[in-house]
């Protein structure tokens, strides 16, 4: 192995902080079993102390060690979805200090795709807490360059791994008391294919007083420029004549507007690919000084929903 990959273990052995890649976004990766280092995270990140972190693992097996009362159901997800974008809510055991889960008695786990981070946790002793890479309430990273633009050399390392191939959150998947499975955020895994597994599932209820997950606040992944989120791209651009305008559309480009201040999602009409590209999108129509960014609707199908979902969060006042 690399150098550099040296350097992140000794750097996690030693309760520092690094970026890692993930297949969704990057993360903010440190020791999960230790306070200290966990309650780094939650300062680089300003993130507040009520918004518990995901406990990323390498396999299975590791699952026992972390939580309790697993349902057989959550052990058919992990065997269907895992390394991928599906984090599981469980019971959790005491060996997970109660920074991690905000005080909650439950933790979040997931094993990520990506093989460099998936190197790295088999080679620990310990799983990673690690959060988006991003301040809190901010743009998701997906590139390593987005990581060191908001943390510089805040950070001990960034383990670069490209870009993330999902490029949304993973899908969070919780029980009730009769351990059917519950949406708390949507992500790159749909709601159908989870559905194939378990049955129709229920999507808990958005609180903003007590978010069951940060993904629910009702602003959040926004851009530091006013946005907002249309069904009719048109009437809207209308609306906003004389106005230094970006777009984040879709598949097709607008005539009327400079081209530099358009951002396609996905030409073919793909909504993976759309999925893949969109916050490095927003970051660079963050960038470009624009009075206001309008967010085109995507169909309202399969990832569709879900991109919908961010990018209405990111527009809400
Ligand atoms: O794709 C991902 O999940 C990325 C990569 C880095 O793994 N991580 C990520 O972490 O999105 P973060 O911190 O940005 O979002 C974690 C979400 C939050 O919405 C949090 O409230 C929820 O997980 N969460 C964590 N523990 C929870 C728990 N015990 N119960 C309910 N929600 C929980
Ligand atoms: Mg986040």
């Amino acid at each position: 192995m690399s150098k550099i990959f040296d350097r992140a273990i000794s750097e996690l052995k030693n309760g520092g902080i690094i970026a890692i890649p993930t297949e969704t976004v990057y993360g903010l990766g440190g020791n999960a079993l230790s306070e200290a280092a966990v309650k780094k995270i939650f300062d680089l990140k300003k993130r507040p102390l009520y918004n518990p972190l995901i406990v990323h693992i390498a396999s299975v097996n590791e699952l026992e060690k972390l939580a309790k009362s697993i349902p057989d159901v959550a052990y058919k997800l992990a065997n269907t979805f895992w390394p991928g974008p599906l984090t599981l809510i469980l019971k959790k055991k005491k060996i997970i200090p109660s920074i991690v889960t905000a005080g909650l008695d439950t933790v979040a786990v997931r094993i990520p795709d990506h093989k460099l981070t998936l190197e790295l946790l088999k080679k620990l002793p310990f799983p990673l807490a690690a959060p988006s890479a991003n301040p809190f309430g901010s743009i998701s990273p997906t590139k390593p360059y987005h990581v060191l633009k908001y943390f510089g050399n805040q950070l001990n390392l960034i383990l670069d791994g490209g870009e993330c191939q999902r490029g949304i959150e993973s899908t969070i998947v919780g029980f009730d008391k009769a351990e059917n499975p519950v949406i708390f955020r949507q992500g790159a895994i749909t709601a159908e294919e989870i559905e194939k597994v378990t049955g129709k599932l229920r999507f808990s209820i958005h609180d903003n007083q007590r978010p069951k997950a940060p993904g629910m606040l009702s602003r959040h992944y926004s851009p530091n420029t006013k946005s907002c989120f249309t069904n009719n791209i048109k009437t809207t651009l209308e609306s906003l004549k004389g106005k230094k305008v970006g777009t984040l559309l879709f598949q097709y480009p607008l005539e009327d507007l400079p081209l530099d201040h358009q951002e396609i999602l996905s030409k073919s009409g793909d909504l993976k690919v759309a999925a893949k590209n969109v916050y490095a999108a927003m970051h660079r129509l963050d960038q470009k000084n624009l009075d206001i960014i309008v967010f085109e609707q995507l169909p309202e199908k399969g990832l569709g929903i879900t991109i919908n979902d961010k990018l209405r969060r990111a527009a809400k006042d």
